[in-house]
């Protein structure tokens, strides 16, 4: 990108784990086009030390958002707090005048979302969602093949995040009431973001039958990131869902922190031309040529740049070039719609036809 006279300059809201993990070194990355001007976090140390590792001279720091968005020289901010906050704070930046860069999931209703597709279009301001999966050479290649019709019609999918044992124990991610539900809401996002986007089929779902479950939580025992307390365990484990769209297409939701099964399992994706699956980033694409059936593997290409890194540079782009965001705000809104969809029929224990 050129250089140019003016930065970018971007605010902090929720100094944490994926602020400090990914969207403050990423923008840090960018210092030609981008200068981090404001930090905000409930706890004070936390955007006192975010502003002093990465801001600008003279960057700000606040406890209170709304007083961040105060600032008349703050051209977008990243929303980097826990799931609950993503709406009212999204909402409140886009009617200061702030481009934002919400982190996933949107939020945790569809209402919500709704409302953040609103604000964005009333205000004629750029909102994305922190969906990196889709920035991975294998997934970028498997939308040009589906795109051009390839792989045909792609009419079953499954949108799949196992994890054996992986529960986030640090921050709030057991808080039902802060992120709205464990792994589907946390991981289980991404997976059905990453498969509607490949199918290209927002079409409305029209039957969906989901069901959760809390059975390892009150167990406790081995986690990849040390044990949790089951007391605090506010949320399901793990949660399952069959949506179908209005299109005909069929997309199977599988998602867990805890579960006696092997990870990581595929997302899958079956096409009448071909099909495909991805496992941690990495695609297979299963065709047939010659009357034989066939495999194919991409190869891929040494030291590309991280995914966040690619993320934040493409948002960035987005905003000093005026191009539209990779995940449009429309898109994340729908993915938020069909996992409240999957709790609701889990909870009413039937389910729900829409038709
Ligand atoms: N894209 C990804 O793969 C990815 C990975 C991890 C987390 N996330 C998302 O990022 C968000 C934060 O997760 P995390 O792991 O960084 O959590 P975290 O708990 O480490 O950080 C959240 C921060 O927000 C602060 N905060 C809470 N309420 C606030 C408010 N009202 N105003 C300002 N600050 C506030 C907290 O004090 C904390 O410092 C979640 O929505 C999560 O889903 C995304």
């Amino acid at each position: 990108m050129p250089r140019r006279k003016k930065k970018l300059r971007v605010g902090i809201i929720g100094v944490g784990g994926i602020a400090n993990g990914a969207h403050m070194p990423s923008y840090a990355k960018l210092q030609d086009l981008v200068e981090m001007v404001a930090f905000c976090d409930i706890i004070p140390e936390r955007a006192q030390k975010g502003a002093e590792m990465y801001g600008a001279p003279g960057a700000k720091v606040f406890k209170d958002y709304q007083e961040m968005l105060e600032m008349k020289d703050l051209d977008s901010v990243s929303v980097c707090t826990p799931n609950k906050f993503h709406a009212p704070i999204t909402i409140a930046a886009l009617k200061a005048g702030k481009h934002v860069f919400c982190e996933k999931p949107m939020a945790i209703t569809a209402e919500e979302a709704d409302k953040m597709v609103k604000a964005a279009k009333e205000t004629g301001l750029k909102l994305s969602v922190g969906y990196q999966s889709r920035f991975s050479d294998d997934a970028q290649l498997l939308k040009q093949m589906i795109s051009s019709g390839e792989l045909g019609e792609i009419y079953y999918s499954e949108a799949t995040s196992i994890r054996r044992r992986g529960v986030p124990t640090w921050g709030v991610f057991l808080s039902k009431e802060l992120q709205g539900g464990g792994p589907l809401i946390d991981i289980g996002t991404h997976v059905l973001d990453l498969t509607l986007w490949l199918m290209g089929d927002y079409s409305k779902p029209v039957s969906i039958l989901g069901a959760s479950y809390k059975k390892l939580a009150p167990l406790g025992g081995y986690n990849a990131w040390g044990p949790w307390d089951p007391k605090n365990f506010e949320v399901e484990d793990s949660a399952f869902g069959l949506v179908r769209l209005e299109s005909g297409a069929a997309v199977m939701v599988k998602a867990s922190w805890a579960l006696n099964m092997e990870d990581p399992q595929p997302i899958i994706l079956c096409g009448t031309k071909g099909g495909a699956s991805i496992v941690d980033g990495s695609a297979k694409v299963y065709t047939q040529a010659h009357n034989r059936l066939l495999n194919l593997i991409p190869v891929q290409s040494p030291g590309r740049d991280s995914l966040y890194n690619r993320e934040i540079a493409y948002w960035v782009d987005c905003l000093i070039n005026n191009k539209e965001p990779l995940v449009k705000a429309e898109e994340a809104a729908q993915v938020t719609r069909i996992l409240e969809l999957i709790y609701k029929s889990s909870d009413e224990g039937k389910a729900i036809n829409l038709i």
